[in-house]
């Protein structure tokens, strides 16, 4: 379904950095900023009783989303927190002896945040996975890094920089046997694959409201029932949420989380999907047919995000291009939150990119309310700012 979502005069594409929230979730979230708000931790009286009503109808749509039950989801203020209180709910939990911890190297930087601080101040010992070129998991070289005393292995289901799709069937199966803990951050994910039985591979998996079309500030982490009583709290309080993450549920962006998840599971979804990656290429086509001279980073379509292109515009700087475009088109240099640092990206240092290659790149992300001429006027838009930078010597 293609719904009218118009920006002033910018095209949109920037999906993976957050995502416009879709009418239909507005439409289901806007009662309960009005007659029907209400706190859902309230018992005594009929407003409580219908916020928790509401409440559950959305934890059940997110956790169908993956293949999880009700009582597995445990709402959060984006994936950022999920993953902090994967990691450090984990390692700190008292009945955790093991003392080891892999992540892979293209993680998001709240994941190798988190790990880097169980390491520093916790004593935890901290290896990256490595990728290969197109930012797959080297599953030999994971393979070779498991042993007893390994906690838990965190790799993200779907990249934010280069779109990368893992093989988590594959890489669940080699934990399996040695009891190690698999989370998977896959606020990514469900505009990127069928996600209907993640939870039957992972044990912890981390979503967010941003990226699918449903609000800022609402995320959700999948815990498997089994491991409740093992997940030490980051936040103290009223006990909600089986005491794993204490606070009142925010009842409109659970709603609307419930409602975007709904709409990224259903029969459209896939549907979608398909009419986004034709987008894309269409989109990566103009720029190949206009001489954009560029290498496309990272994996080849078939694990690839639908709506991500991320190009290195060959002796261009990425920042000077993106200037060039404003304020007519909205991408970015990769992840949301290094964008500003001037540091090169750590995911396609991964992929080995020089610092020259990835200086060079932008990502481009397309989604549910791109149009076709968006993506042809994006890419001339784009050639314009290349031919325009190159006369005035910015490249050589
Ligand atoms: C893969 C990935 N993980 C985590 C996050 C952080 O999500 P949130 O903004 O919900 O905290 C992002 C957002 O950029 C992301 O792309």
């Amino acid at each position: 379904m293609r719904l009218p979502m118009r920006m002033e005069k910018c095209i949109y594409a920037d999906y993976q950095a957050t995502t416009p929230v879709d009418p239909r979730v507005l439409a289901a979230m806007e009662p309960h900023w009005r007659e029907a708000f209400g706190n859902p931790h309230s018992t005594d009286h009929i407003v409580g009783w219908k916020a928790e009503k509401a409440t559950q109808n959305a934890t059940s749509l997110v956790a169908a989303l993956i293949g999880a039950d009700t009582d597995e989801i445990i709402f959060t203020s984006g994936a950022t927190e999920a993953n902090n209180l994967a990691l450090f709910g984990l390692a700190r939990h008292t009945s955790n002896k093991r003392r080891r911890i892999l992540v892979s190297a293209i993680e998001h930087k709240c994941v190798l945040a988190a790990a880097r601080a169980l390491e520093d101040r916790e004593k935890f010992t901290v290896e990256h996975v490595p990728v290969d070129s197109e930012g797959r998991i080297d599953l030999c070289a994971l393979k070779e890094m498991l042993d007893d005393d390994m906690l838990l292995v965190s790799i993200m289901a779907v990249n934010n920089e280069v779109g990368v799709i893992q093989d988590m069937p594959a890489i669940a199966a080699l934990l399996a046997p040695s009891g190690i803990l698999l989370h998977t951050d896959a606020a990514q994910a469900p505009c990127a694959m069928d996600l209907h039985d993640l939870a039957y591979h992972a044990d912890l998996i981390s979503l967010s409201g941003h990226k699918i079309y449903g609000p800022q500030g609402i995320g959700a982490l999948y815990v498997r029932r089994d491991l409740h009583d093992r997940i030490e709290p980051l936040i103290h309080g009223g006990g909600q949420q089986e005491g794993i993450r204490s606070g009142t549920l925010p009842l409109p962006l659970c709603v609307g989380m419930g409602a975007a998840a709904s709409l990224c599971a259903n029969e459209q979804a896939s549907i979608e999907r398909r009419e986004i990656a034709r987008l894309r290429d269409s989109f990566v086509k103009h720029l190949q047919k206009g001489g954009a001279e560029m290498i496309l980073n990272g994996p080849s379509n078939e694990y690839r995000h639908p709506g991500n292109a991320n190009a290195c515009f060959v002796g261009h700087n990425a920042r000077d291009i993106l200037g060039v475009l404003q304020p007519r088109l909205a991408a970015s240099t990769g992840a949301a939150c290094t964008s500003g640092t001037p540091e090169p990206s750590h995911v396609l240092s991964a992929l080995g990119l020089s610092n020259e290659e990835s200086e060079a790149s932008i990502r481009f992300s397309f989604g549910r309310f791109t149009l076709e001429k968006d993506v042809e006027q994006a890419a001339n838009l784009v050639l314009q700012a290349l031919s325009s930078l190159a006369s005035i010597g910015q490249c050589p």
